[in-house]
């Protein structure tokens, strides 16, 4: 039988006495879920997949399939038989499932309700249920909505500006107090801008998805206004090992932290990169009307991050971006 007792090193860091830590991703086919289990079975883990496949896809999981350490359910958050059966026995919850389009979201706010809401309560009473040990919760810059203060601390109000940061919200707020009475720890982690590999380019992924689906296929980078808007854009690999470490650190509370980079960069400087980088050859970069409701700057405050998680991203935008058009072209 495996013991679930767990103590701390010298850095204060829990670390379980068990051979293997089991962990449940819900959303483990999407863009950053499906990096997380491949880092996750890297480490070690034994690992449950949870996905609709409503946004997901089995091609971002081809090597984790091929794991006997690893298992995909299909299976949705809004269903709680499900997420439960999902959760059996689980140490840790990575909670990354979510309805993620902000646009989307203002013309069917239900929804947004019920995937992000009700679902991400759904995965809090398993994992409670379950004597879960952690719950890392994938939130977002998006609970800022305009932000007061740039580079924004965690401190910053939360005034989302969309449904989908309504959401965020919701989800943050009830994993801090659900899980105030039970023993289980949970983490909110703010995602910023996340890019890399596997990234859907169509609609409205990241605009970092789209110049490069748009420069592999020899189409203009469009940016929307005067492209000195910025943005904090993290590379997934650093969002994947902000998690991981979410889920052994040691908690004094639960705090949210901002996962960014804590560098701005501009929507024009993006271009350009991707416009160097581009080994299909010089895309043309073209500008369109501003697009109402967009945030002009958007940096992440990083230091509480570094200060709780000792972790600091470790790809600048030229490496990210580097990484992310080999794999995306090849
Ligand atoms: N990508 C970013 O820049 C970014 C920024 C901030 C926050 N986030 C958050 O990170 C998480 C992952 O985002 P992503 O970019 O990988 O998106 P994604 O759409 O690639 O992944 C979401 C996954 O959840 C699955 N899913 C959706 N509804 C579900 C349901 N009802 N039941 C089960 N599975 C369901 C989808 O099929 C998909 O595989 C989300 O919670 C998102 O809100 C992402």
């Amino acid at each position: 039988m495996i013991s679930r007792s767990c103590g701390l090193d010298s850095e204060g860091v829990i670390r379980m006495v068990k051979s293997r830590l089991r962990a449940v991703v819900t959303g483990a086919a999407g863009f950053i879920g499906s990096h997380l289990v491949d880092a996750l079975l890297q480490r070690q883990y034994t690992v449950v997949g949870l996905d609709n496949m409503s946004t997901g896809c089995a091609s971002n999981l081809q090597d984790a399939l091929e794991s006997k350490s690893f298992t995909l359910i299909e299976g949705d958050i809004r269903n709680l038989e499900e997420v439960q059966e999902a959760c059996r026995d689980v140490d840790v919850i990575f909670h990354l499932a979510a309805a993620t389009k902000v646009a989307e979201s203002v013309r069917n706010p239900r929804l947004y309700h019920d995937v992000n809401v009700t679902g991400t309560l759904n995965v809090i009473m398993s994992a409670i249920k379950a004597e879960a040990r952690r719950l890392v919760f994938a939130s977002s810059a998006a609970v800022y909505g305009t932000p007061s203060q740039v580079p924004t601390p965690e401190t910053a109000p939360r005034n989302p500006l969309s449904p989908y940061g309504a959401s965020k919200v919701a989800g943050e707020l009830f994993c801090q107090t659900v899980t105030l009475n039970n023993a289980m720890e949970s983490v909110l982690l703010r995602f910023f801008n996340v890019y890399g590999p596997r990234q859907l380019a169509e609609g409205e992924a990241g605009v970092v998805g789209s110049f490069i689906h748009r420069a592999l296929n020899g189409e203009s980078l469009v940016i929307f206004g005067d492209g000195h808007q910025t943005r904090d854009f993290i590379f997934v690999e650093d969002v994947v090992e902000a998690m991981i470490r979410s889920a052994t650190y040691q908690i004094r509370d639960t705090l949210p932290f901002n996962v960014g980079t804590g560098q701005p960069l501009s929507i024009l400087e993006l271009a350009k990169e991707v416009q160097r980088q581009n080994p299909r050859g010089s895309s043309e970069i073209v500008f369109e009307k501003t697009r109402t409701g967009d945030i002009y700057h958007s940096v992440a405050a990083v230091e509480r991050m570094q200060h709780h998680l000792q972790f600091k991203a470790q790809h600048n935008i030229s490496q990210g971006l580097s990484k992310t058009l080999k794999e995306q072209s090849s």
